[in-house]
């Protein structure tokens, strides 16, 4: 992991909560530039990423630059006292250059090309795109290296969100290439894939296509293996342009990630690509229509944290209100930008930038929220947004804290996700991110916070440990979770985990492959339920999705399926494991068992909950090594009440015992020492 270095962009704003957002000048006439720096200073806007998507304003033919207009915002921005995260501009490229070289264009699984016209259309293996993007990148820097008002490098945005995996015989090449260097001799390709089957055996490297369209499911280890190409390929691409960069310039680089968002559609491996960011950054978009959109908000802001090892990163964009591209654009209610915000400081951000300033006027964006909205200052968006910059002054003595008191982690492996999501599983309605979410959720309600980890990471701080359908899981992996229980941890396993190696192989001898000796139950079939059934547990409510017939080895049995295909066979299991405990689940849980199971768990391992009213106030905290801030995010629709000393840098006032959180009301208590 490199060394996160957010410290040096929130120095550079004097140690203030980067607070700002997108800021695209080059579609508006310049004397709206001067208003926007006049409002930006009203808002008490202190960082804006520019230059994302303009390209083709920089470079109107290849190798001519026009960077005047650029230099005149960057100046007006730097007198105006704000600083910037000045973007290298490539990711979308030109319409002049996806004509000179249509080869770069991307193809996707069907052989069809894409189009330019909307973004991001190029080819991540493209000889051209990459020359290109070097020589805009090196141009830029070389430029605005030394300007005042560039405090970090933004490169690119939203790697993988439209350029899915390309397809092209450019790709192919270079994953045969990607393939030859994985399994050296063909043969141990040939295992690794299974290609015994349906007469797939390949005699030569250069025999392998891309997982095209094709009459049927295409090997699903070749589209594990071109998931993990297509997200290396990325990085590639991230990687050359980060390093024109910082050998050019000091300043920190990063690029903004997606959170939970990417799956096997749109393969980034997270984990890999944090190793490789100067800060960590993060877009965030709730989900409208999801009544506990606030939950998952909540979870990927911890994902997030836990990609910037536990220090302050960057959140990148979120809304002010609305966005434009779900299928019903609702608004925010009044609080709402308010919560979300301090809700990802809450939870390790050091920024609270949007997407964007300005709303725009034109384009597919057009109706997007932003910072500052169609109908101008006079506007409930607007005066909210002016109460959150003076809420970030307010609360700035948390900057470069960490969050801490995590005794819970959840485990999140990229591969695991992207096999989950493979054809031919037992049944469409077991997913990894719903599972996981579940747990996360059963936790958020009680205040438990919780980090996410890989299975090979250490976990000795922790707990408890929760492997929510980790369905492909490696020895490694299966080794560190049996080590963290044999050394007293507690470790909850659901269905659908350790079924498979990292070749996406059956693990032979009973499931839970992987975890058979932790879980000590055996399952030998699966029985997924039909779409809205429950199957009722003797205890802890009923199991949705999967049930399986199963006997206890070692373990005592603490639920049955008490209906259904497999009555009688265990779901839900507790076995010993060296001096700690393992529970096993074999279904999904309504949130009520959930609860109820974690509730147990909690108490049997002895990890501390706090003493809250309401599932709906969200408790976390900072600390800096000295002092702690306690966050209380009340989302419910009835106050709340959380035990804690301190005053409310929100409002000044002194809390003696217990605090009462307004319904929509939001807290950050600096705790009394005791
Ligand atoms: C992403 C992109 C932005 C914008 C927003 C809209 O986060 O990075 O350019 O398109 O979505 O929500």
């Amino acid at each position: 992991m490199r060394k996160q270095r957010m410290s040096e962009v929130t120095s550079a704003l004097s140690g203030q909560i980067a607070f700002g957002g997108d800021y695209n000048p080059e579609q508006w006439p310049e004397h709206v530039w001067l208003e926007d720096v006049r409002l930006m200073q009203e808002a008490g806007v202190n960082l804006v990423t520019v230059g994302v998507f303009s390209w083709a304003l920089l470079e109107p033919e290849e190798g001519h630059y026009d960077f005047g207009w650029l230099d005149r915002v960057l100046n007006l921005l730097h007198a105006g006292g704000i600083s910037v995260d000045l973007a290298n501009a490539t990711a979308t490229p030109p319409p002049w250059f996806s004509r000179a070289y249509p080869q770069s264009l991307p193809v996707d699984e069907r052989g069809v090309v894409r189009s330019y016209g909307a973004r991001q259309a190029f080819c991540p293996s493209s000889p051209d795109y990459r020359s290109a993007t070097a020589r805009l990148t090196t141009a830029i820097v070389e430029r605005y290296a030394a300007h005042p008002a560039v405090v970090m490098w933004h490169v690119h945005n939203e790697y993988g969100c439209h350029n899915q995996p390309c397809y092209c015989e450019v790709s192919g090449a270079a994953f045969q290439r990607w393939l030859e260097r994985k399994y050296d001799d063909i043969d141990a390709l040939n295992e690794a894939w299974g290609t015994a089957f349906w007469s797939q055996h390949y005699y030569r490297f250069d025999e392998i296509t891309p997982p095209r369209q094709s009459g049927t499911f295409v090997n699903p280890t070749q589209v594990l293996d071109f998931a993990r190409f297509s997200s290396d390929e990325l990085l590639d691409c991230y990687r050359a342009e980060a390093d024109i960069l910082r050998a050019h310039s000091p300043l920190p680089v990063t690029t903004n990630f997606m959170g939970f968002s990417m799956g096997l559609d749109k393969p980034i491996d997270y984990w890999a690509w944090a190793d490789h960011m100067d800060l960590v950054s993060n877009d965030h978009y709730l989900v409208a229509e999801d009544p506990r959109n606030f939950q998952e908000l909540a979870m990927g802001a911890d994902f997030v944290r836990g990609l910037a090892s536990g220090g302050p990163w960057v959140l990148m964009e979120h809304s002010t209100s609305a966005v434009n591209w779900q299928p019903r654009n609702i608004a925010k209610r009044p609080g709402e930008l308010r919560r979300n915000s301090l809700q990802h400081i809450a939870r390790g951000a050091d920024a609270a930038l949007f997407f964007q300033w300005r709303a725009a006027k034109a384009g597919s964006e057009k109706f997007h929220s932003a910072l500052l909205p169609h109908a101008g200052t006079d506007s409930r968006v607007w005066r909210e947004v002016v109460e959150l910059g003076a809420d970030l002054v307010a609360i700035a003595e948390i900057v470069g804290s960490r969050v801490c008191g995590a005794a819970v982690a959840i485990i999140h492996d990229t591969d695991a996700r992207w096999a989950s999501e493979l054809d031919s599983h037992p049944t469409i309605d077991a997913s990894l991110l719903n599972e996981t979410r579940l747990w996360h959720d059963a936790l958020y309600r009680l205040g438990v916070t919780t980090d996410f980890r890989r299975s090979t990471d250490d976990l000795s701080s922790y707990g408890l440990v929760v492997v929510p359908m980790q369905y492909l899981m490696t020895d490694a992996g299966a080794d560190s979770l049996k080590s963290f229980a044999g050394n007293g941890g507690t470790v909850v396993i659901t269905y659908q985990s350790g079924i498979v190696d990292e070749d996406d192989h059956i693990r032979l001898g009973g499931y839970p492959g992987a975890f058979l000796s932790l879980t000590g139950t055996r399952i030998e079939e699966f029985y997924p339920l039909h779409e809205g059934e429950e199957v009722e547990l003797t205890r802890y409510g009923s199991g949705r999705v999967f049930s399986e017939l199963g006997r206890p080895l070692t373990s005592e049995v603490l639920a049955e399926f008490a209906g259904g295909p497999t009555a009688g066979s265990p779901a839900i299991t507790r076995n010993r494991v060296g001096t700690g405990t393992v529970y096993y689940v074999g279904t999904s849980l309504t949130p009520a068992g959930a609860r109820e199971l974690v509730t147990e768990i909690l108490t049997a391992s002895s990890i501390p909950v706090p003493q809250k009213s309401g599932d709906d106030l969200e408790i976390t905290r900072r600390s800096d090594g000295t002092r702690t801030w306690l966050f209380a995010i009340n989302h419910g629709s009835a106050d709340a009440v959380v035990t804690v000393d301190g005053v409310d840098l929100l409002t000044g006032a002194a809390t003696e015992g217990t605090l009462t959180v307004a319904s929509g009301g939001v807290a950050v208590v600096r705790e009394t020492v005791a």
